[in-house]
């Protein structure tokens, strides 16, 4: 059971963060990472109740990264919820949230960017060059900062999973990286910050997506024609009133390069609904 009774400790500076955590260290604690950018709902929780099963202890960061944001994307429009996030972390038994300041990850001077190759290529970066330049770059920032043991993943994100496990093997960072399961609304909509930004009508055709990944899933395990499938679904999305379709991608689950005869299949998708950008995936 969460331990409600005592308040969550919060903490907005380096040297405050790595007190904390060399408290917990102390007393000989297993610590678990999930780092958020706010906004919190269900999924997130999952992470963090996921993480508790794990470890002794577990901090999460609140950090709306500007890196990852493209100047025309939704960085001053992202949803922002400090009080309620900070109460739900409480209520799910987190041990430490971790809010820096812009200043705090990126002081003045600050030149360094992580960039890599591999699952980084194609899908997101495609259509969001600097995302998983960002992402990367925090990730590694937050990492060396908490220096946890485990950190744990939205498989949501599955590509941006696939490129911080890269990150973490090919820097010797020594975290064990854990994917959970996305979590879904009864209807099968991936829960996400950004379905808050959909219309009553939007909200409502979004579940098209996950049934149309399902669809494409069926007719390959049945041994017919992924591209047929893709390009039939496509099809069925703009006409439920969909927008640009960034990618829908049948890709080796985890080089996310050309599918591998024998090798764990992913189907990824991104599209648009309105001005809401949903992005989805499912194991095939
Ligand atoms: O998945 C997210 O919320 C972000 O990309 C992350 C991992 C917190 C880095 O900013």
């Amino acid at each position: 059971m969460p331990d409600t009774a005592f308040p969550l400790t919060r903490v907005t500076t380096v040297a405050s963060l790595q007190s904390a955590v060399a408290g917990f260290r102390e007393d000989g604690a297993r610590i678990a990472f999930v780092p958020t950018m706010g906004a919190l709902h269900e999924g997130h929780l999952a992470l963090v109740r996921h993480a508790k099963t794990r470890a002794d202890k577990v901090v999460v960061s609140i950090f709306v990264n500007p890196l990852q944001f493209a100047p025309t994307e939704d960085l001053d429009r992202y949803p922002r919820n400090e009080a309620g996030d900070i109460a739900l972390l409480q209520s799910v038994g987190c041990d430490l949230v971790y809010l820096p300041t812009v200043d705090v990850l990126y002081p003045q001077g600050f030149v360094s960017r992580i960039e890599m190759k591999g699952p980084a290529l194609g899908l997101e970066t495609d259509f969001r060059p600097q995302f998983f330049s960002g992402v990367a770059t925090v990730v590694m920032k937050l990492f060396n900062q908490v220096r946890p043991d485990l950190a744990v993943f939205g498989e949501k994100d599955f590509q941006q999973l696939a490129v911080v496990r890269a990150m973490v093997r090919d820097f010797d960072l020594g975290i064990d990286i854990v994917g959970y399961p996305t979590m879904r609304e009864a209807d099968g909509l991936a829960l996400s910050s950004r379905n808050a930004y959909l219309s009553p009508e939007q909200r409502a055709a979004a579940p098209k997506l996950h049934a149309a990944l399902e669809a494409i899933r069926s007719v390959v395990l049945a041994g017919g024609d992924a591209e047929v499938a893709i390009a039939t679904a496509k099809a069925d999305l703009t006409a439920a009133g969909f927008g640009q379709i960034d990618y829908i991608a049948l890709r080796d689950a985890e080089t996310l390069g050309e599918v591998r005869a024998g090798k764990p299949r992913r189907l990824l998708a991104a599209l648009w609904l309105g001005k809401t950008r949903l992005i989805d995936n499912i194991a095939v």
